[in-house]
């Protein structure tokens, strides 16, 4: 099951308004569609997830809330154009919960873990062409040990590149981790290396996901249509889980507020009570930030606009 991260935080963040209209821009199990759900009266969401699967399931655990939901099977970065098909010029609040769902992780014919033997797929959209089988059996060495670096901020990736290359064709999820393992001089020598316990083929499987659905090129897409989705004064809530996914976020929220365009929101990166983290696990990484849109005529580096851009 799913459990939502930051739950409270995410409302209290989007400060919702029962009669306001607002979009869930990763659906997944509904976990945070529900609870925006229940803070409408008149109100309207609009959910999307470009994973049909999680459409299904969302449908599904949302049916209490029918009359006032579009649940929408479509990639966020055209959130723009779907507004205007539903005609609407601007909504109260949008929410992002990036990364995977747990109905991802834990089917394995997705490919997503590294525990349970599957393909190797990890799209998120089915209709895509590329799958991580692809890269890892015909990518060239040096270009692969690039993306692991990169998305995967894996140090080792010219070694891991090098056995994967040698070791073709990887035939599933699992040859991958082992021949990473075997690699990389078994798990408890590369637990002590990153001082982590956590299975030496992670960052590459991260690395993997983040390649295949293109996470970081379409956040920044969906970040620079955002303003323009929301209403004067409406607010935009980003949940990440990695450091390359929250830099993006940072440095734009700091663009903005340079710009006049929008107001951040949260002085400091909010993070999950530990309370949280002990109770789910996934929270442990999780980081929040907002920011609000301001009104045309808000002076570019005004003390507005800036907010409190000094986070950590
Ligand atoms: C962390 S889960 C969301 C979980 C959800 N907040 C809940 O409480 O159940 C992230 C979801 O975002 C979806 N997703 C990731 N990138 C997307 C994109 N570019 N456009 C639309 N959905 C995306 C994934 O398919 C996944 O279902």
């Amino acid at each position: 099951m799913h459990i939502p991260v930051l739950l409270g935080e995410a409302v209290e963040w989007l400060a919702i308004r029962p009669e306001g209209v607002y979009v869930d821009a990763t659906a997944g199990a509904g976990g945070h569609s529900r609870a925006i759900l229940e803070n409408l009266t008149t109100g309207r969401l609009i959910a999307l997830d470009k994973d049909p699967l999680a459409i299904e399931i969302a449908q599904e655990a949302l049916l209490p809330y029918r009359h006032k939901l579009t649940l929408v099977n479509e990639d966020f970065t055209g959130l723009f154009q779907l507004l205007r098909r539903l005609q609407l010029t601007g909504v109260d609040g949008i929410l992002a919960d990036l990364g995977y769902s747990q109905m991802q992780i834990e089917t394995p014919g997705r490919g997503f873990s590294l525990k349970a033997e599957g393909p190797l797929d990890m799209r998120m959209n089915p209709n895509e062409r590329l799958t991580a089988a692809e890269i890892v059996n015909r990518f060239g060495e040096r270009a692969l040990a690039g993306l692991i670096y990169k998305f995967g901020e894996e140090r080792r990736s010219q070694r891991i590149a090098r056995a994967i290359v040698r070791a073709r064709p990887i035939r599933s999820t699992v040859h991958l981790a082992d021949l990473i393992e075997a690699c990389l001089g078994g798990r408890r020598a590369a637990s002590r290396a990153i001082g982590k316990r956590i299975h030496p083929a992670t960052r590459t499987f991260q690395a993997l996901r983040i390649a295949v659905n293109r996470e970081l090129e379409l956040l920044e897409a969906f970040l620079q249509a955002a303003p323009e989705c929301l209403a004067p004064q409406g607010r935009l809530v980003i949940i990440s889980f990695h450091s390359l996914e929250d830099r993006i976020v940072k440095r734009q929220f700091q663009q903005w507020a340079r710009a006049g365009r929008m107001r951040n929101l949260t002085r400091h990166v909010v993070r999950p009570a530990p309370s949280e983290v002990w109770a789910n696990q996934r929270s442990r990484s999780a980081r929040l930030r907002a920011a609000e849109r301001l009104p045309e005529s808000s002076p570019a580096g005004s003390p507005e606009a800036a907010g409190e851009t000094g986070d950590s």
